[in-house]
């Protein structure tokens, strides 16, 4: 087997609990076998064993390493785009008004179901590359916009060729329960019965890794969505939820007593909520994105999340009507101006905690035993990343221990 070793680098580890901030180390070595991280410390305590074994050395010409980014909470399936509604926004309409006119989620159904699997790939995939451009080596990608099962199951079998085709992992959330599709109209609770009819169907097909929903006045009641989390639960799968986007729905705490992987959004997050999440160790996935793009002024209760000890992850929420975004560097700094995280909680959550987010617990860090799964950028602080707007400092992405 190769056994590998970077050097001429500083490695911004991000493990926990690390002495330095970043869980920087200055002048590494970072040793890789079999697609795993084997070793990692500063170069003058590389063992003289382990260097012996060396086969592959890369020169990284002092280049920034992290870990791969990981974007937890996509919607990259989808088929047409919105950028009419952002005109009729612009002309004063709001988010809510739209959807209830029939536009928003529902326009995206259409265009989606009109799609094939191979126009909806192609159309994905662009996406996806730009995503992969800035360093990204995991993502989710949750149904949705299908609404039916031979939709939904078109949008997951993309979801699942893409992580096939592309040096990176796709995880698939279902999200059966993300609105009211047309020929349900009127009856929410019929639909509920169909998409806890659907999920163990597209589970047997191995196209879901977990299941989501969207909580909320505009969407589904936190009794629909127990009833969604019921039927993952008798399947072993895990849940997240959108929650608490609009309004204060109660939607974390139901969320956290099914365990939940995480609940995201949050900009409405009550105390109460936060504590639930903290005890039930679920995530906060913020979305910086679908904040700015929406032109919302309630803040996500960063200072609450951080008392109660919530891990914050971060995401580009990519869907065409709230976050029309593909750059996760950009959610860095957003995340840090908008949200005043600091940049490296920013870090920390499109790494580390974007792994716990999704239940892995094999990557996020740069560390022995995890995967070697890492970025060389062009900065010399890991700061820089979260500071320059509109850049892309990726020099190399390293994938499963094979440069790409
Ligand atoms: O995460 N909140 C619900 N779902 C998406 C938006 C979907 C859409 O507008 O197409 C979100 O913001
Ligand atoms: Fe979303």
């Amino acid at each position: 087997m190769t056994v590998q070793v970077w050097t001429h680098c500083d490695i911004a580890t991000l493990q926990a609990g690390h002495a330095q901030p970043y869980g920087l180390v200055a002048d590494a070595a970072l040793v890789v076998e079999g697609g795993q991280i084997a070793w990692v410390g500063p170069r003058s305590q590389l063992p003289a064993g382990l260097a012996a074994r060396c086969t592959r050395e890369h020169d990284a010409g002092g280049a920034l390493v992290t870990p791969g980014l990981i974007d937890c909470h996509t919607h990259l399936v989808y088929g047409g785009d919105r950028a009419h509604e952002f005109e009729l926004r612009l002309q004063g309409a709001t988010y809510e008004d739209i959807a209830r006119a029939g536009g928003g989620i529902s326009s995206t159904v259409k265009a989606t179901r009109a799609a094939s699997e191979e126009e909806l790939e192609a159309q994905s995939r662009k996406r996806l590359q730009a995503l992969l451009a800035e360093g990204v080596t995991t993502l989710e990608i949750k149904s949705g916009y299908g609404l039916a099962l031979a939709h939904e199951r078109k949008a997951l079998r993309v979801a699942r060729a893409l992580g096939r085709s592309q040096p990176v992992e796709v995880r698939t959330t279902f999200l059966g329960a993300h609105a009211l599709p047309p020929e349900f109209a009127g009856r929410q609770d019929a639909y509920v019965d169909e998409v806890i009819r659907m999920l163990p169907l597209l589970h047997a097909e191995g196209l879901v890794d977990a299941v989501d929903a969207f909580c909320e006045r505009i969407a589904f009641s936190t009794a629909q969505t127990e009833r969604v989390f019921q039927a993952a639960q008798a399947l072993g799968l895990r849940v997240k939820l959108h929650a608490e986007q609009l309004s204060d729905s109660g939607g974390a705490e139901l969320a956290a007593r099914y365990g939940a992987l995480s609940c995201d959004h949050l900009e409405w997050l009550s105390e109460q909520g936060a504590a639930a999440m903290a005890q039930a160790g679920s995530v906060a996935v913020l979305l910086p994105g679908a904040f700015y793009f929406l032109r919302e002024t309630k803040l996500p209760p960063v200072q609450l999340l951080r008392s109660h000890q919530v891990p914050m992850a971060i995401s580009t929420d990519c869907n065409p009507g709230s976050s029309p975004c593909t750059s996760l560097l950009l959610m860095l700094n957003m995340a840090c101006t908008l949200f005043r995280l600091t940049p490296e909680e920013a870090l920390a959550g499109v790494t580390r905690h974007a792994a716990q987010a999704l239940g892995l617990s094999d990557r996020g860090e740069i560390a022995a035993g995890q995967r070697a799964d890492f970025v060389l950028w062009d900065v010399a602080h890991p700061a820089q990343l979260a500071y320059a707007f509109g850049a892309n400092p990726r020099l190399q992405t390293v994938f499963k221990g094979e440069p790409v």
